[in-house]
């Protein structure tokens, strides 16, 4: 299999500058020791804190450092947003694009994180884009009629060239900060789904290719399991990305 084991700690707005800083320099050296592993770590933190990380991280095999979101416009007159190549130039290499709680209290759309995933893409972002269905559209069955859409509205635009620089991950929104995991079984299922979507929309190579990631309650204890599954390559940690021995543990289950 050639395509790349990622473990990424979504900080969410937790941690303020200086315990930022600190949760990064203890992180650091403990993925640096399992560097040998292979395995991605990529850090979202709040985006006071990135550039000082960045800093931390310069250097460092497979340790990254990304925006939690970044703006569907270029530049201007955009009060509080932050640009992709701002991220890019305070040394951001990946950027979160769709997250559910971006779309839930923001409103955001598929179509938005369209217009996200250029401009990451063109300002030499990897763009983790995320999908999931929430509990009533579990509930009601349509889980894979959502997921199918908000894959074709955000990234059926892109040529190949482009879905080779794309990570997505795979978010139930019932499972995200509830302790509830999607089994390993539920997880694959949605993820197989996922890498046939690619396969038909775009082809059998970015298929094989692209890291799919889940996320939604994954800690120590559970991430082994998921990781095992055929199509699941690593995860999106929320809640246990803000301890570093638990996210260092996420790490090491990726082998
Ligand atoms: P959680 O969050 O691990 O706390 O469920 C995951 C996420 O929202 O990315």
């Amino acid at each position: 299999m050639s395509r790349a084991k990622i473990v990424a700690g979504n900080w969410k707005m937790n941690k303020d500058y200086e315990e930022g800083l600190s949760l990064a320099s203890e992180i650091i050296p403990m993925v640096e020791s399992e560097a040998s592993t292979g395995v991605h770590a990529i850090l979202f933190p709040p985006f006071v804190h990135l550039h000082a990380i960045a800093s931390l991280v310069k250097g460092k095999n497979h340790i990254y450092v990304g925006g939690q979101d970044c703006s569907m416009h270029t530049s201007g007159a955009y009060t509080g947003e932050v640009s992709a190549s701002m991220l890019r130039s305070a040394g951001a290499s990946h950027v979160l694009v769709g997250h559910s709680e971006r779309r839930q209290y923001y409103g955001e759309s598929s179509a938005d994180g369209a217009l996200k995933i250029a401009q990451a893409l063109a300002a030499g972002l990897i763009p983790v884009y995320c999908v999931g269905e929430t509990k009533d559209e579990r509930l009601g069955g349509q889980y894979e009629e959502i997921i199918a859409r908000q894959l074709q509205e955000g990234l059926s635009a892109l040529s190949e060239a482009q879905m080779a620089h794309v990570v997505i991950a795979y978010e139930p929104v019932w499972a995200i900060g509830t302790g509830l995991t999607a089994s390993p079984e539920q997880a694959q299922e949605v993820h197989a789904m996922i890498r046939g979507w690619l396969r038909n929309h775009f082809s059998a190579q970015v298929a094989n290719h692209t890291s799919i990631l889940y996320g939604g309650s994954v800690n120590a204890g559970n991430a082994s399991a998921l990781f095992a599954m055929e199509d699941i390559d690593g995860g999106l940690v929320g809640g246990a990305s803000l301890k570093s021995r638990d996210f260092t543990d996420i790490v090491k289950a990726n082998r």
